[in-house]
């Protein structure tokens, strides 16, 4: 399974690319705004700083297809190699998948609430569809088997669209998406710092520390021993 940041300060990228293995940064409308610096100033800022290995995905903001297209020929001109446009699973992005299909462009679905926006997605050419997990828990379903059953969907009908999911409030979401082998899941940075942070393992790791000084002397490593 990717692991992606869905984030754009770029200091929370940053910290989060020295510790740990990631494959890239998502944003969305949303995740700009709280920013709150000029959208392409920061994208760009992103994109120098994860390199073109890894993986963005950003969303077109125009309400028809074709403004969505342009928006898409926009944010690739400026973002290269690697970029997914996120389309948003509604009739007027249907529309704009089929063209983002037709003229090569890679994209993902987002917005997805149901199976059947992901299927018909799929159907249109998506790299990825991305169902929100924790927005459909506080809906009353369970969002982990709404990205499950998209899961399964896609192998069934031999697509070759992945999951990305999104929406994440705890490591035990995504921990279920790991097993269950979706291709990807986006995770804000503070649930990430979270997937590690533990009072149990801190505390065990400290009684190493701590017997090994007994052992050896204050600071001291294995390479002074
Ligand atoms: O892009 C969608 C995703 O970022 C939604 O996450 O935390 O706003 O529900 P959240």
């Amino acid at each position: 399974m990717k692991l992606m940041i869905d984030d754009a300060h770029i200091e929370q990228i940053k910290k989060i690319y020295e510790f740990y293995p990631v494959d890239g940064v998502t944003t969305n409308p949303s995740i700009l705004y709280k920013v709150g610096r000029k959208p392409f100033e920061v994208l760009k800022e992103i994109r120098e700083f994860i390199g073109e290995n890894s993986e963005m995905h950003v969303q077109a903001t125009a309400e028809t297809a074709e403004g969505m297209v342009e928006d898409a020929k926009y944010i690739l001109e400026q973002l290269g190699e690697n970029t997914f446009i996120k389309i948003p699973a509604i009739q007027e992005g249907f529309k704009a998948m089929k063209i983002l299909h037709r003229e090569n462009m890679k994209f993902t679905a987002t917005a997805i609430y149901t199976p059947m926006q992901a299927f018909l997605a799929a159907k249109a050419g998506a790299s990825y569809t991305a169902p929100y997990v924790n927005r459909l828990d506080n809906l009353g379903y369970d969002g982990v088997q709404v990205a499950k059953d998209i899961h399964d969907i896609f192998c069934e009908n031999d697509f070759d669209t992945e999951v990305l999911a999104a929406s994440f409030k705890n490591s035990q979401q995504i921990l279920e998406l790991c097993k269950y082998g979706v291709g990807a899941a986006t995770v804000a940075p503070d649930v990430i710092f979270s997937l590690v942070k533990n009072k149990v393992v801190e505390s065990a790791v400290d009684d190493f520390i701590s017997d090994f000084t007994k052992l050896v002397g204050e600071g001291k490593t294995m390479k002074d021993c």
